[in-house]
């Protein structure tokens, strides 16, 4: 399909009319989306255009110049503050301690908040459609579609339907007089919980990557000789603390940025499986969101039992597939959120970290709830004894095994 063709049909309303009048966009401000805003115009036949950006934590900048282009650009503007409300949406990774394929999933996680966001404008706005600047190719149409198909209104992905590739778009940017300046190398996103850097040269997986592209971390050998320890404080699950000081979650997770930046923490290169089955080579960071799912479980594995800790990694992988994969819609989201919170509900205690030339290493911790106590430490005098009885039936089936083969040895 060339541009000019789209497949959509129009927005039937209540009353049968076609036509299409309102149609709300989720807008970073980026090449993608900028060039959307013409295109829903000329190619679907929308009479207005409502752009919405969501504050999750990118730089101020990059909000400045989404309202700026989207002015020249379209009826209205919005920009919705949902720092707040994305925290809780890390706090839920930090308890299911988010990895997948070593990705920390930020933004996997912020998708669906945005597109939370879009509909909860478009239901205001009584519009007739959502959009969104997702290529064919990535994660994020599918995470953005999953939450968009909840609702009534109906979904345009213009790049994607009119297969536009980034050549085509600059191409029509131009046409169009708008100011595509960022010929960035990169394909960078970024909000409050990492930052991450594709594309262009990081293609090539052989490619190592330039120290230029990192903003958020020093290089560890340039961080400091002398290491630092910090104390996280969590209350069930849940960090609330740095170095006894209580914090909100947007200062506490930004500071750790800082700190942990400072010290060379929390850099990742991978070579990810996307959903649709390419593998991509991803270049990440993330200080904060290595310190805190360290500290989160390390401080299970003294809360919690053996069993619970074997069946929440199950629970906890389920979890970041889930959310990798943009299916937080499903109904077992809820039901593993839940399972995590009950678990959650002895994670309480402090975390010590030493942060160090690109290293965060737990060297303790502490809690009300440790089921490390001085019965089972090695000085204490225990019944050794009783052990006897237990090992006995311990091996039974193998030694069982064994007698069959006249205890042959089989090595
Ligand atoms: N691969 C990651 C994901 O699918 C991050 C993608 C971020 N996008 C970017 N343009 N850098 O969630």
């Amino acid at each position: 399909m060339s541009v000019g063709e789209s497949s959509g049909e129009g927005v039937k309303g209540e009353s049968g009319r076609r036509r299409r009048k309102k149609v709300v966009l989720a807008y970073s401000g980026g090449l993608d989306t900028t060039v959307c805003i013409p295109l829903l115009r000329e190619k679907y036949g929308f009479e207005e255009v409502i752009a919405v950006t969501v504050d999750v934590g990118q730089p101020p900048a990059e909000i400045e110049r989404a309202k700026e282009r989207a002015s020249n650009l379209c009826e209205r503007h919005v920009v919705v503050d949902a720092k707040e409300e994305f925290v809780q949406y890390i706090f839920r990774a930090v308890k299911a301690n988010a990895n997948y394929e070593g990705y920390v999933l930020g933004t996997a996680l912020s998708r669906p908040l945005i597109a939370r966001k879009v509909l909860e404008v478009a239901a205001y706005e009584d519009a007739d459609a959502v959009a969104h600047g997702c290529t064919g190719k990535g994660n994020d149409q599918l995470r953005f579609d999953a939450v968009f198909r909840t609702s009534r209104f109906e979904l345009v992905a213009p790049i994607r339907d009119l297969n536009l590739t980034r050549a085509e778009e600059r191409a029509y940017a131009e046409e169009h007089g708008i100011p595509c300046e960022e010929q960035h190398r990169f394909s960078i996103d970024e909000n409050l919980w990492s930052r991450s850097i594709e594309g262009s040269e990081l293609e090539n997986p052989e490619f190592q990557p330039p120290e230029e592209i990192f903003r958020w971390t020093k290089s560890p050998e340039d961080a400091p000789a002398e290491p630092e320890i910090i104390e996280i404080g969590f209350e069930r699950g849940i960090p609330v603390s740095l170095n006894g000081t209580r914090m909100d979650g947007v200062s506490l997770i930004r500071t750790l940025n800082e700190i942990g930046g400072l010290h060379g923490v929390g850099r990742t290169d991978i070579i990810e499986d996307r959903v649709l089955g390419f593998k991509s080579r991803e270049i990440y960071e993330h200080p904060a969101a290595t310190i805190l799912l360290s500290a989160h479980a390390d401080l299970e594995r003294l809360v919690l039992t053996r069993a619970e800790l074997q069946f929440k990694s199950i629970v906890d992988a389920v979890w970041s597939d889930l959310v990798y994969k943009g299916l937080t819609v499903d109904p077992l989201y809820d039901a593993l959120n839940a399972f995590i919170d009950k678990t959650q509900e002895r994670v309480s205690g402090s975390v010590f970290v030493k942060l160090h030339r690109g290293n965060a290493i737990v060297v303790g911790r502490k809690s009300p709830h440790a089921l490390f106590t001085k019965e089972v430490s090695f000085d204490a005098k225990t019944e050794q004894k009783m052990a006897e009885g237990f090992s006995f039936y311990h091996a039974l089936q193998a030694r069982i095994k064994a007698k069959m083969c006249n205890f042959f040895p089989t090595l």
